[in-house]
């Protein structure tokens, strides 16, 4: 969602680095832009710039030079998509401006406190923040007057305010994430970790209810409620700044996709596959939740540890767990996956579940994020950035590592690498020229479709939700996965002439009726794009895959990805940026 980003320190050109640590964050989604610095040369107030849409080929030129700028990427909540709802919002002397995320409930109430003697000039709650620190500083200091309106907030929240007499950056936040980093003479703030890479990799992920104070030479961390001091270690991020840029490929997604072979290779040398796995065996009851794709990759989990270790586990969409949790007690075991870690549905269904004393393990890319920090036994999936909207290497890292804590449950470690590499040898074949060229074909074939389907038995299943996911999120083809079983109870009457489906059709013990389904969709008019080991007369199109046993998912969900690339590409789309959504969910 909304996009933070904020520098104080040495270099004079705080506007531009601001500016380009809001383009890094663009991928959250966003509607309008703005930035706010504290001119180095004598002026009476912060100098701000604000646009509507995309930052595109702005800049921030004619900004001043400056020491101290914040800068926000805002995703509209309340109040339109104008450039007075556009952050930084401004008090009524001009010297103090804040940046918010998240949502203030009580906003109407707080604004008839202040509104008398206030002027509002936007209709965000937002605003009212800026109003409440004017009127609390001029009795107490900066520091105690952010802390203290921040105090009176309801709902999730981050804030950071700059104030141009004190010279400094406060931050706060209760649910949405904030995560400082320590430079040398120079401090940073954000919303995400990856935007801060170029400048620091010793970063502290705020935890809710913290404050950081941020001046030149510092950044300290106050427990918001009683406003001490606290003594944190600062985590140190071990991604590399290559790994957070295009590296030559044409979009963030494109590079994600093709850096699978190398980070599922990874996974054979990981070292805490059996943690996992003894956790699932103490536990009594366990639980795989998550969200979109996440999600997806719990639902394959399930076909996993039942068919390889003998195990029932419940998958369950993090937003409906709520739903659920009266089964949950000191001996269930809550497995959250997510690569953000940030997910608002799935935070709030792990703090319920912490309620009834379950233990939290949880598969999460961004280390350190507020998942990581719930959790009992946090697991890195190791995916890297992942910065494209569309969750494509993290999901099947995830996917990795839990068919091989499946195999280590029914003590069967060595075959769960041998099976790792069967799905390697097959990953690389999918990155073949050949292989890609019949795939970006296929693609182009159902671009100007407005309809299509994708089914799957078995793991297929949660490959075929997947691929849809992919293909309708970035090419807003309407796209229905299912069951292929399903498919005669219902979704059969939408197939007509040339309509596309996406048959999977591994050699497993779906293959029979995965083909009748096949029959079934042409039979009535569908165009079968299978992908399978092998041709098949019912096939249209066909798109091979090596069988990799148990682990023929992952190289599926992959083929998948590219089709839903591929097509956006050729309806001229930005898969990166597809419109109203963002990479991480932080409201509900
Ligand atoms: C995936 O392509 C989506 N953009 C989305 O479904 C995503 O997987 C979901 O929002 C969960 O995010 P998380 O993994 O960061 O928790």
């Amino acid at each position: 969602m909304c996009g933070i980003f904020g520098y104080i320190g040495k270099r004079e050109d705080a506007a531009t680095i601001v500016f380009e640590g809001i383009k890094t964050l663009e991928y959250r989604g966003y509607d309008s832009w703005g930035v706010g610095c504290v001119p180095l040369t004598k002026s009476d107030t912060l100098i701000l710039k604000k646009r509507v849409g995309k930052i595109g080929n702005e800049d921030v030129k004619d900004l001043p030079k400056s020491t101290l700028a914040f800068g926000h990427t805002r995703w509209a909540t309340h109040g339109g998509v104008t450039e007075k709802n556009t952050h930084p919002h401004l008090d009524c002397t001009g010297t103090i401006a804040i940046i918010h995320n998240g949502i203030i409930e009580n906003y109407d109430t707080l604004k008839k406190q202040v509104s008398g003697t206030h002027t509002f000039v936007s209709e965000t709650d937002s605003e009212v923040a800026t109003h409440m620190i004017e009127v609390a500083s001029s009795a107490h200091p900066f520091i105690e007057a952010v802390r203290s309106t921040f105090l009176q907030f309801e709902g999730s929240n981050a804030i950071i305010a700059i104030s141009q007499k004190e010279h400094m950056m406060v931050a706060a936040r209760n649910g949405s994430p904030l995560v400082v980093g320590f430079g040398d003479h120079e401090q940073f703030i954000a919303s995400d970790a990856s935007g801060l890479l170029p400048y620091t990799k010793r970063i502290y992920f705020l935890e809710d209810n913290e404050m950081a104070v941020l001046t030149d030479d510092a950044i300290i961390i106050l427990d918001a409620v009683t406003g001490k001091e606290k003594h944190i270690t600062p985590t140190i991020l071990t991604w590399s700044v290559t790994a957070a840029n295009k590296n030559g490929f044409s979009t963030f997604m494109e590079k994600e996709i093709h850096e699978q072979p190398i980070v599922l290779e990874q996974c054979l040398h990981r070292s805490d596959i059996q943690s996992i796995a003894e956790a699932i065996k103490n536990a009594r009851g366990a639980y795989l939740i998550g969200c979109g794709t996440a999600y997806y990759a719990c639902l394959a989990g399930t076909y996993l540890f039942s068919t390889i270790a003998q195990r029932h586990i419940n998958a369950c969409v993090a937003s409906e767990f709520t739903y659920q949790e009266e089964f949950i007690n000191n001996a269930s075991l809550v497995l959250a996956l997510s690569q953000s870690g940030e997910t608002m549905d799935l935070i709030d269904a792990v703090k319920r579940a912490k309620k009834h004393d379950a233990s939290i393990a949880s598969i999460v890319n961004v280390q350190g994020s507020t998942l990581w920090r719930l959790s009992n036994l946090p697991i890195p999936c190791m995916a890297g950035p992942e910065i494209g909207v569309a969750s494509t290497k993290d999901m099947t890292t995830k996917i990795a590592i839990l068919l091989m804590t499946a195999y280590d449950i029914a003590g069967h470690t060595k075959e769960g690498k041998q099976v790792m590499k069967q799905v390697l040898a097959s990953v690389k074949n999918i990155f073949e020229k050949d292989s890609l060229n019949t795939i970006h074909a296929v693609a182009n074939h159902f671009k100007t479709s407005t309809n299509l389907f994708v089914v799957g038995r078995g793991t297929s299943y949660p490959a075929a939700l997947e691929t849809a996911l992919k293909i309708k999120e970035i090419s807003y083809i309407h796209a229905e996965g299912l069951a292929a079983g399903e498919l005669k109870h219902g979704a059969i009457a939408l197939i007509e002439k040339g309509t596309p489906c996406i048959v999977f059709l591994p050699h497993d013990e779906t293959y029979s009726a995965n083909l009748a389904a096949a029959m079934e969709m042409k039979a009535r008019g569908g165009y079968i794009i299978g992908i399978s080991p092998q041709q098949q007369e019912a096939f249209d199109a066909f798109i091979e895959v090596k069988d990799a046993g148990t682990g023929t998912i992952i190289p599926n969900i992959i083929v998948g990805q590219l089709l839903a690339y591929d097509v956006t590409i050729a309806k001229n789309l930005d898969p990166d940026k597809p419109r109203n959504l963002a990479k991480s969910v932080t409201v509900k």
